[in-house]
């Protein structure tokens, strides 16, 4: 691997300078997705390697970051496990016939991931033909959690209660699904690196709409199983948006990294989690809306409250539409620029 910061990162190994990648840094933000999304559909895209390999490898050679993440949506396990998803122009992920009842659960099948979703191995592994090892390639899923949020409310939401009421009044009906969703999601994270992923992400952008009780019982017990069957194979990093209370527990799964957002300070971070685990975050997304000057200035900051190790330096969450490219790219330059110019040396314990 020409670039292996992520990679030492995730082990704890010195390197000259963090590494540096976003969350959702293939995107509308680009222009050169733009023109794709103008051409083919958002699931064409996902479905079709050659689209998805173009896509994933953009902000990579437009942008200059130090990992690419696989071109694809955490919705494609839900599709394949038999619900209809469909993505609408400006509102986002919308599945008409959601998980309500037990006949509703009937109907789903735990797919054969090999049949069913062949189509993100291809991708993978064409992408890491294109790579050529300039840059590891991350893989990803959601959590079982974040996955039923969808499947029960059937859209976006800033509550997701339809969710959250059908694990409360049926808890056993929600386990079920919880379980089947998380067997599917080992098989589909197992096959991913079988195809070449080089780490694996997990995106439970809703964990943090549960109480400390809740998260455990209703997501971390399941993302411990993924988890659990993945970590000695790659490196894993969680990503539970909002739920910093867990960040114990979460250090305690064996993952080797922890996403955190911008609510959280890197310092209470660090000692919540312990030194054993590689913190990823935590740049509010909107302050790349800011003046370029202003950009710098708190990535500075940011590195220095996290020092160099055990950090990979990330956004907090997705990165918005609207960010002008210079300003991701002046993002992903400061931090090479701290790199090179020796202020690294700062260290945790
Ligand atoms: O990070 C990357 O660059 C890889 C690609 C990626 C996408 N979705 C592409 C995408 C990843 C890792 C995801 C994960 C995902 N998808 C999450 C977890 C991360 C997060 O942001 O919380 C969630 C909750 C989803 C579900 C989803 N997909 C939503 C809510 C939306 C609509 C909102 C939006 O940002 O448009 C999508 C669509 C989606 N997934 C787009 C992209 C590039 C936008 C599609 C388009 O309009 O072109």
């Amino acid at each position: 691997m020409k670039n292996d910061l992520l990679l030492k990162a995730l082990v704890g190994k010195p390197a000259e300078r963090p590494p540096v990648w976003m969350m959702r840094q293939a995107g509308r933000y680009l222009p050169q997705y733009m023109k794709l999304r103008e051409q083919y559909g958002f699931f064409e895209r996902c479905q079709i390697p050659e689209l998805a390999c173009e896509i994933t490898l953009q902000p990579v050679d437009i942008i200059g970051v130090d990992a690419a993440i696989l071109f694809s949506d955490i919705l494609v396990v839900p599709q394949a496990m038999g619900l209809e998803v469909q993505l609408i122009e400006s509102k986002g992920p919308f599945l008409p016939d959601p998980i309500r009842t037990e006949a509703d659960f009937q109907r789903l099948s735990i797919p054969d991931v090999h049949e069913k979703l062949q189509y993100v191995f291809d991708a993978i592994r064409l992408i890491k033909k294109e790579l050529n090892d300039r840059v590891p390639l991350i893989g990803f899923a959601g959590a079982p959690w974040t996955i039923l949020c969808y499947m029960v409310q059937g859209k976006g939401s800033k509550t997701f209660d339809e969710a959250k009421a059908f694990c409360y009044t049926r808890p056993q009906l929600a386990h079920q699904l919880l379980q089947t969703i998380t067997d599917t999601t080992i098989a589909y994270l197992e096959a991913q690196v079988e195809a070449g992923a080089d780490v694996i992400q997990i995106f439970d952008s809703w964990g943090g709409l549960l109480g400390p009780a809740d998260f455990e019982a209703i997501s971390l017990k399941y993302i411990r199983q993924i988890v659990n069957r993945l970590k000695d194979k790659v490196p894993v990093i969680i990503f539970a948006k909002g739920a910093w209370h867990a960040l114990e527990s979460m250090a305690a799964t064996g993952a080797q990294g922890l996403g955190i957002d911008w609510c959280i300070s890197p310092q209470t971070a660090r000692s919540l989690a312990g030194n054993k685990v590689t913190l990823q975050g935590n740049f509010d997304p909107a302050k790349l809306l800011s003046p370029v000057a202003v950009i710098k200035k708190e990535v500075k900051e940011m590195l220095a409250a996290f020092g160099g190790e055990r950090y990979i330096v990330n956004l907090g969450h997705g990165i918005l539409p609207n960010v002008p490219v210079d300003h991701a790219r002046v993002f992903v330059d400061t931090v090479k620029e701290w790199g090179n110019s020796g202020k690294n040396n700062t260290h945790f314990n």
